[in-house]
């Protein structure tokens, strides 16, 4: 297995340029089944869970071409139905072709995914949405067995929860289903307004994109033509580059980023005294005198986003003072305060709330294991203030979500390599 070899230096300096958005990217991609166009998606995250979706395109049947960050994507062969334990157990998103499939052919099955380490993330939301859109639904050996006889009919769906993932699958369904969905309590998520774009573009009508009431006419149409696009950039990298510059307290500039999607990120970045410069393109992040403790909640967008709450738990352990971190989401987002603690951290978990008492200086290097995607983002973030040398083992969960980690922090003079255990 392969571990990462940070040296703790603060001396960085540069700039860094932000991927396409992972979590952007992965719906577009299942969205593509609605197509019967090639469809060239500009501006793909060179990430393992995107290469993860592309496989399960094409053991469904589809294809696909890659060059650079552009992948042409063609589905029209698709020919079977059935996304298979063996990809769904790497990446739960993979539940994100339930929708369009079950559209499509009017029969699919999807493995069910477990529990991940955060929590156990259920699909009852998605479930429940599809059967009152006509979908009867059974589980059985471990697959979710979905059918629409009649196929899909428009349905309002009053989500009982905010959810991203069920919102993006039935936003989906909806463009092929016959008559008008209503979505209340959508997601409104970029990543969601981004799908409902690019839907929209294939000619369906979508209201309400951006709110919580989404409106969709399903199409007559078998299958829809989709149009060409760029993914939006990635608001939690950017996030995680901008802690970066704030944890090792240098001025950093940050390009390829849309700034309006970072506002609860710049907020809570301005809480802590940091200024952030905000440009068309870019945030540059600026030194202060003194990092100031800080409270944040974790919401669903535009709020403060949990997958930026290990992050900031890094960076308060630079404040003066004690912070607060309150997950509201996941029940389980809070395996990297263990590991936190074994760099030296002063950190106290009541239930869902870590308490952070803040000391620059504190850390001090050592093994550390990545248990998620963005625990192991903390963890880098931890190493680059920590004295001597932390080894971050587990790293396939970077790898996960973060193009070319080591290349971007080495651009910047953070001393990091890789190494087979
Ligand atoms: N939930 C249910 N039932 C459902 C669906 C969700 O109870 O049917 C619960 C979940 O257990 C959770 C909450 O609702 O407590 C929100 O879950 P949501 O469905 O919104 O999350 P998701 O679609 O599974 C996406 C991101 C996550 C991000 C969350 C929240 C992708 C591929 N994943 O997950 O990203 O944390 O939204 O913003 O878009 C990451 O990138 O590291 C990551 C985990």
């Amino acid at each position: 297995m392969k571990y990462l070899k940070i040296i703790g230096n603060k001396n960085i300096e540069g700039e860094i340029s932000i991927s396409g958005a992972k979590n952007a990217a992965l719906p577009l991609i299942a969205c593509t089944i609605l197509s019967k166009n090639k469809i060239a998606i500009n501006n793909m995250p060179n990430v393992a869970d995107i290469n993860t979706f592309l496989r399960l395109i094409e053991k469904l049947g589809g294809t696909y071409e890659k060059n650079k960050d552009e992948v042409k994507i063609s589905t029209l062969s698709i020919d079977k139905t059935t996304a298979t334990y063996d990809i769904v157990k790497t990446m739960r998103a993979s539940i994100l072709v339930l929708g369009p499939l079950l559209a499509r052919f009017g029969h699919c099955e999807v493995s069910l995914p477990g529990g991940c380490a955060i929590g156990q993330r259920p699909v009852d939301l998605h479930l429940k949405a599809l059967e009152q859109m006509g979908a009867i639904i059974e589980i059985k050996n471990g697959y979710i067995q979905a059918t629409a006889p009649q196929g899909l009919k428009g349905a309002k769906i009053v989500f009982d929860k905010v959810t991203v993932g069920g919102t993006e699958n039935i936003l989906m369904a909806a463009a092929l289903a016959k008559g008008t969905t209503t979505i209340i309590n959508a997601a409104k998520e970029p990543e969601i307004v981004q799908l409902c774009e690019v839907i929209a573009s294939a000619g369906v009508k979508i209201e309400g994109i951006g709110t919580s009431k989404l409106i969709i006419e399903g199409t007559d149409k078998k299958l829809l033509e989709i149009q060409d696009f760029t993914v939006i950039p990635d608001r939690i990298e950017a996030g995680t580059y901008m802690c970066v510059g704030a944890i090792t307290n240098t001025k950093l500039k940050i390009n390829n980023v849309i700034p309006l999607h970072l506002e609860a990120i710049i907020s809570k970045l301005e809480e802590m005294n940091f200024e952030i410069i905000q440009e068309e393109n870019s945030v540059t992040v600026l030194p202060t005198d003194e990092i100031k403790p800080v409270n944040i909640i974790t919401t669903e967008y535009p709020g403060f986003p949990t997958d930026m709450q290990a992050q900031f738990m890094a960076l308060a352990t630079q404040a003066n003072g004690v912070s607060t971190i309150d997950e509201r989401l996941f029940e389980n987002r809070f395996m990297h305060v263990s590991e936190l603690l074994r760099l030296g951290a002063d950190i106290h978990l009541n239930g869902n709330i870590a308490t952070i008492n803040g000391k620059a200086g504190t850390l001090n290097g050592t093994d550390v294991m990545a248990t998620d995607l963005r625990a192991s983002s903390a963890l880098v973030l931890a190493a680059l203030v920590a004295q001597g040398e932390t080894n971050i083992h587990r790293i396939y969960h970077l790898d996960r979500g973060y193009e070319d980690l080591e290349g971007k922090l080495s651009s910047i003079g953070v001393d990091v390599k890789r190494f087979n255990e």
